[in-house]
């Protein structure tokens, strides 16, 4: 069928419906309901190729072997996928432009060994070369080619036979048998199905770029994130060297590893030893900063945070203002500190941020981030060997976070020989008890007199 016909498309779930109206009543948001013409010809709605099925199985005869990943080459790559990207699957990477995603992905390409597909949709074989050479990326079986059109690039991927595709950015692909505009919702929704369905019917994986608008969200088709096996997100400050990756969808392995990157004049090199990284710049004796050995996966990492305060102006609501952490969650705690640490919170402007350009929200870093504040308000630093970790309740109440040993582990090691932590957290082992005291609260009120 071809009849041509107009329906509209969520901006942010992809849900379609006949007739425009200003709330989408999938998700309920406003707004973003678009025009959307299709030529019946939308890949999506063509039945699935009927000689990969096969019928019911018992569940134990249903083979594994078929989801294993296989290694990227790039360790961080392999922590946040749980080992490595799965044949047969699609993978989308999004992130800020300028955040180093085409540059990640070219070193992927080079990394592993068989023939790889790059295909650029953005930028000329030229530019990708060049950035391929300063990559040290240029290899026999790494294949490239600068198309948008779906047709040609299934075609360069009949002619290369690869065991990799990338595809930068599935966002300027177009399938002219779609009669929707490039980069429209129906265009990237078709193109993604299409691709999705190749890397089925070939077992090879595929690799999308997604560019994301400043509020995180995929630009236009959050849609993609239901078609793909996964989700990776590339984060950081542009200012800054330092990249996070993670995945926040996967089909085939866990979602809260992080992958730390720093970008150099040569691409992208892996993060050993991120806290002592966050910890560089740190000025000791200076008021509003705490030490947090904070989890990211099953990884620890020591950062600072940093609290400024200052009287507000009357009459006008205080500033509160979060980099790095999540704003909703300063509010509530800076409530917390207010009604239950008896501070006058309300009369300040309070500025805090994770330094670095690290982005955290993890309950552990509550009572750091209350230290922090408190020491800003009274111009009084906390002593310079203290690290802190806890979550705080409503109540003012301290509780116990996740892998308590491998924070304080993680902060001894970096030299903090004192650390707040909750009061029922284990008994540290005699080593790490040698080196390290740990301060037991049960309240926000108990830690702030403990910090002095
Ligand atoms: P890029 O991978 O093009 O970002 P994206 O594909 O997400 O838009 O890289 C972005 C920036 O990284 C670019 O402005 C220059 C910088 N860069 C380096 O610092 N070193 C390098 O080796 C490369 C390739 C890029
Ligand atoms: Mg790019």
């Amino acid at each position: 069928s071809s009849k041509i016909k107009t329906t509209f498309a969520c901006t942010e779930c992809g849900a379609q419906s006949p007739k425009w109206a200003g709330r989408c009543t999938e998700c309920g948001d406003w707004n973003t309901l678009v025009e959307e013409i299709t030529g019946g010809d939308d890949p999506a709605d063509l039945p699935l190729p009927s000689t990969k099925r096969s019928g019911p199985m018992r569940i134990g005869d249903v083979p594994t072997d078929l989801a294993r990943p296989i290694s990227t080459g790039i360790d961080e790559l392999d922590t946040v996928l749980g080992g490595g990207l799965v044949a047969g699957s699609v993978t989308l990477l999004g992130g800020e432009p300028g955040i180093g995603k085409s540059t990640l992905l070219l070193q992927l390409l080079a990394a592993r060994s068989g023939t790889t597909l790059y295909v650029s949709a953005e930028e000329s074989g030229q530019q990708v070369r060049l950035r391929a050479e300063r990559l040290d990326a240029i290899r026999p079986d790494l294949w490239l080619h600068a198309e948008t059109a779906l047709p040609h690039i299934i075609q360069a991927i009949d002619d290369t036979q690869p065991e990799l595709v990338v595809i930068d950015s599935i966002q300027t692909v177009a399938d002219p048998a779609l009669s929707s505009p490039p980069g429209s919702v129906g265009q990237v929704r078709g193109c993604a199905h299409r691709l999705v369905t190749e890397a089925k019917d070939r077992n090879i994986a595929i690799v999308l770029v997604g560019h994301v608008t400043k509020d995180g969200n995929l630009a236009g088709p959050r849609v993609l994130e239901h078609v793909v096996d996964t989700v990776l997100q590339f984060e950081g400050d542009r200012h800054h060297a330092l990249r996070l990756l993670r995945a926040v969808k996967h089909r085939f392995g866990p979602t809260n590893e992080l992958g730390l990157f720093e970008m150099v004049g040569a691409g992208l090199v892996a993060v050993p030893d991120p806290s002592t990284l966050f910890l560089a710049d740190r000025r000791t004796g200076v008021p509003g900063s705490a030490v947090v050995p904070t989890m990211e996966g099953r990884r620890p990492i020591v950062l600072e945070l940093q609290a400024l305060t200052n009287e507000a102006m009357p009459n006008v609501p205080a500033r509160r203002s979060a980099q790095g952490l999540d704003s909703g969650r300063m509010s509530m705690l800076m409530a917390v500190l207010g009604r239950r640490g008896r501070l006058k919170v309300g009369e300040q402007d309070i500025y805090a941020s994770a330094v670095g350009g690290a982005k955290v929200t993890e309950p552990g870093l509550d009572l750091g981030l209350c230290l922090a504040v408190a020491s800003a308000m009274r111009d009084t630093p906390l002593p310079a060997d203290l690290a802190v970790f806890g979550e705080v309740g409503l109540g003012g109440e301290v509780r116990q976070v996740s892998h308590a040993q491998r924070r304080v582990t993680e902060a001894a090691r970096l030299g903090f020989k004192r650390v707040i932590v909750p009061a029922k957290s284990p008994e540290p082992d005699d080593e790490l008890g040698a080196q390290v005291r740990l301060i037991r609260v049960q309240t926000v009120i108990e830690a702030l007199r403990a910090a002095g």
